[in-house]
């Protein structure tokens, strides 16, 4: 029997995975602080508090002295620093946190080729970015910084003892040289970290570290057992749905959107902002534009009128007439434009605007995005990979069709609840103890539903309204 945790932004996922099966799962909610605008942060005390609560939980319908194995899986690029006894000197900086927008500008400025090590620019959402804010603005907990950990590989410490990550998260960290797999020394010197802060790296099936006896007692997990290195959560929900080779990939449409994609070599297209990772598994990569928006400006538009989001979507499903635009920048966006600076707004409306053309505008905006990201992977690989659509926003069958239309991709949608990080993590240590092989990590959910696209021709001519009003939110966001 395996665990698979997964630590989310806003909640702690736990499931035990025994014979390919889940047989029990839970999760734990917590806040995200912003104490400045633009600043998102957490406390790490949330996270293993959480890791407590979701173990008692479990507690109750599984045996966990039967655990042989962990496996972790969580929100990438945050940054989280520790002392040299371990402690931690300040809150974790989340990945959504936009703070280092500065730093961002002076590390692409003194290494322009930084995009084709490391996949990706330098973008105020990676840690290396993150590192020099505090810098230079919290000189006094640089000086005591003795490591420095991507969240998930927090509660692997405080499991294992052991400061270790996983290739992808290490990947997406802005530090990491996705060549040659190994931290690259050029970006540790110009974004101010020594080697001897980063942790080990390990691929995603191999042993971090044991349970020590302190952990053991604190969360009540057999003591020795191995804690497997895991996957940044966008590969372990890839590795969830059987991504684990080239032609496999997943369209993400939640909070954030994501489209993603297997590959075996690394394919860098940082001009477009497209991220070129290391996947967790040997001779392995994937290319992902990662947005930070997603469907999240759904939700804000329910916010904003009082309206249930369901209500919303009815609403845009049936509206006939003239539809205005929307930009969808309500956090400025990484993928494929890199400018924390850019910000949402409607154009086109007018005095008969109504809440349902307005819901009807972000759904098109949503689905926008998607097609402005598939065009700049450059290549149609990413078009003919098998796509599972996962997350909040893929529950919608009107917003599926409506991505499906603007970007010409055929995509599945499985009705499989387990489609998750967690499992992937836990698929991950099970690969690692040899409980499963790679027929079974390779194994993908059922199809229950495809999306296929149709003709849509006035969603088109309002793409290429879309694509015309991007000019101006461009340009708004000089005077930002
Ligand atoms: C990926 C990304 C998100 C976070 C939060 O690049 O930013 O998936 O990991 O879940």
């Amino acid at each position: 029997m395996f665990l698979g945790l997964d630590l989310g932004t806003s909640a702690l996922k736990v499931i035990v995975y025994r014979d390919t099966q889940i047989i029990a799962q839970t999760s734990t909610a917590y806040p995200m602080s912003n104490p400045k605008a633009s600043w998102v942060e957490q406390d790490p005390a949330l996270w293993t508090s959480a890791l407590n609560t979701c173990l008692m939980a479990l507690r109750q319908t599984v045996n966990l002295g039967d655990v042989i194995g962990v496996g972790l899986t969580g929100q990438m690029h945050g940054l989280v620093a520790l002392d040299r006894h371990g402690k931690l000197l300040r809150p974790a900086i989340l990945w959504n946190d936009n703070r280092a927008v500065a730093q961002a500008v002076e590390l692409n400025s003194s290494l322009p080729n930084i995009g084709m090590i490391a996949g990706i620019p330098a973008l105020p959402s990676f840690p290396a970015v993150k590192m020099r804010w505090i810098k230079q603005h919290e000189p006094e907990i640089f000086t005591s910084i003795h490591k420095v950990l991507m969240p998930k590989d927090y509660i692997g410490f405080c499991l294992h003892g052991a400061y270790v990550t996983d290739h992808s998260d290490a990947a997406a960290s802005l530090w990491y040289d996705q060549t040659a797999q190994v931290w690259s020394e050029t970006i540790c010197a110009a974004s101010d970290t020594r080697l001897d802060q980063l942790p080990d790296i390990r691929f995603g099936h191999q042993v971090a570290g044991h349970i020590t006896a302190s952990a053991s007692e604190s969360f009540g997990l057999p003591k020795g057992i191995p804690v497997f290195a895991g996957a940044g959560d966008c590969v372990g929900g890839a590795i969830a749905l059987g991504a684990v080779k080239p032609g496999r990939g997943l369209i993400s449409i939640g909070t954030s959107g994501q489209l993603w994609h297997c590959l075996d070599h690394y394919a860098p297209r940082p001009d477009r902002f497209v991220h070129a990772f290391s996947h967790a598994l040997p001779n392995r990569w994937y290319q992902m534009a990662a947005m930070l928006n997603g469907a999240r400006p759904l939700a804000w538009l329910g916010e904003t009128l009082g309206q249930p989001v369901a209500d919303l979507l009815t609403k845009a499903q049936n509206h006939q007439g003239h539809v205005p635009t929307f930009l969808p920048y309500m956090a400025g966006e990484r993928s494929p434009h890199g400018n924390p600076a850019l910000r949402g707004g409607f154009l086109g409306l007018d005095t008969g605007t109504t809440d349902a053309a307005m819901a009807r505008a972000v759904v098109d905006a949503i689905a926008f995005s998607f097609a402005d990201c598939l065009a700049s992977f450059g290549d149609t690989a990413a078009a003919q990979a098998k796509l599972f659509a996962i997350g909040g926003g893929a529950q919608s069958d009107f917003i599926c069709q409506t991505v499906s239309n603007a970007t010409g991709l055929t995509f599945h949608r499985t009705d499989d609840a387990a489609a998750g990080a967690a499992l992937g993590a836990a698929k991950l240590a099970a690969f690692g103890a040899g409980a499963i092989d790679m027929a079974a990590l390779e194994q993908m959910p059922a199809s229950e539903t495809t999306f296929e696209p149709k003709g849509d021709d006035a969603l088109m001519s309002r793409y290429e309204r879309f694509k015309a009003a991007f000019a101006a939110a461009d340009a708004f966001s000089k005077y930002h």
